[in-house]
């Protein structure tokens, strides 16, 4: 009888030890991590993203944060600048029509998306030089004046224009071209969506004026990446000072 009970016990025991070696093998993972449930969501937010796989200093990395309290050099000029096979505002000689290649193959199907979409979007203006953005700076402080100049336009230097990793775009017809009311387009409605899905964040968000310095522009996108992008958008954090924990920049020293 006793050599009975403990046979059974044997095999309750054996039992129970297969099925959680087979539960581990199926998933592949440490026979610990078997019994965790996590959403898709935490999976790709907490596992492998690395904050510190690119510099945010380096003018040339897809992470450098410009704003009023970094700048870039003034005489900084990307080297991969191209022509991307989009909708263009101007004629493809103009500088602003260019941006860095390394944004190309996710701009061109962002625009091949929006485009099956039924939508009409256009690239309005990407890479500008500082000496350009002086020009155009200068000429919003003499049409409203410094302080309110500088809530809407980056002064020198202090461009993500000048990164050529950002761009702002626009409708083919014109409709709300660099006015808060293309937030409420079909366009300005599909990028707040879908833009991340392409490495593209919304950079001047609504209401963050005071860490990004700058009024809500609903046309302006900043290419980061789509691993960056999606963090981003799964975290719910709008801009890259706070995400990247670097401190508000409202204003310049
Ligand atoms: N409008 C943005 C802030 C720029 O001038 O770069
Ligand atoms: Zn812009």
């Amino acid at each position: 009888m006793f050599k009975k009970i403990t046979f059974v016990i044997f095999l309750i025991i054996v039992g129970i030890g297969a099925r959680y070696l087979y539960a581990a093998f199926k998933n592949n993972k440490s026979p610990t991590s078997v019994t965790t449930t996590q959403t898709q969501s935490q999976l790709s937010t907490n596992t492998s993203f690395n904050s510190k796989q690119y510099s945010t200093t380096d003018p040339g990395s897809i992470w450098v944060i410009v704003n009023k309290q970094t700048p870039l050099p003034l005489t900084y000029e990307p080297r991969d600048l191209l022509v991307p096979a989009v909708p263009l505002r101007l004629g493809a000689a103009e500088m602003q029509m260019k941006i860095r290649s390394i944004t190309a193959v996710d701009l061109t199907q962002l625009f091949t998306d929006s485009n099956a979409a039924g939508l009409q979007l256009q690239f309005g203006s990407g890479y500008r030089s500082a000496a350009y953005q002086k020009v155009l700076y200068d000429g919003y402080v003499s049409s409203m004046g410094k302080s309110e100049a500088d809530r809407s336009s980056a002064r020198p230097g202090h461009s993500e224009h000048q990164t050529g990793l950002a761009l702002d775009f626009t409708r083919i017809d014109g409709k709300c071209h660099l006015d808060t009311c293309f937030a409420d387009t079909e366009e300005g409605k599909w990028l707040a969506q879908n833009a991340y899905k392409y490495g593209f964040i919304l950079r001047y968000s609504v209401d963050k004026e005071a860490i990004t310095g700058y009024m809500f522009e609903p046309w302006h996108y900043r290419y980061v990446g789509k691993e960056l992008a999606a963090q981003m958008h799964t975290t719910g954090i709008k801009t890259l000072e706070e995400f990247f924990n670097i401190g508000a920049a409202p204003d310049y020293n």
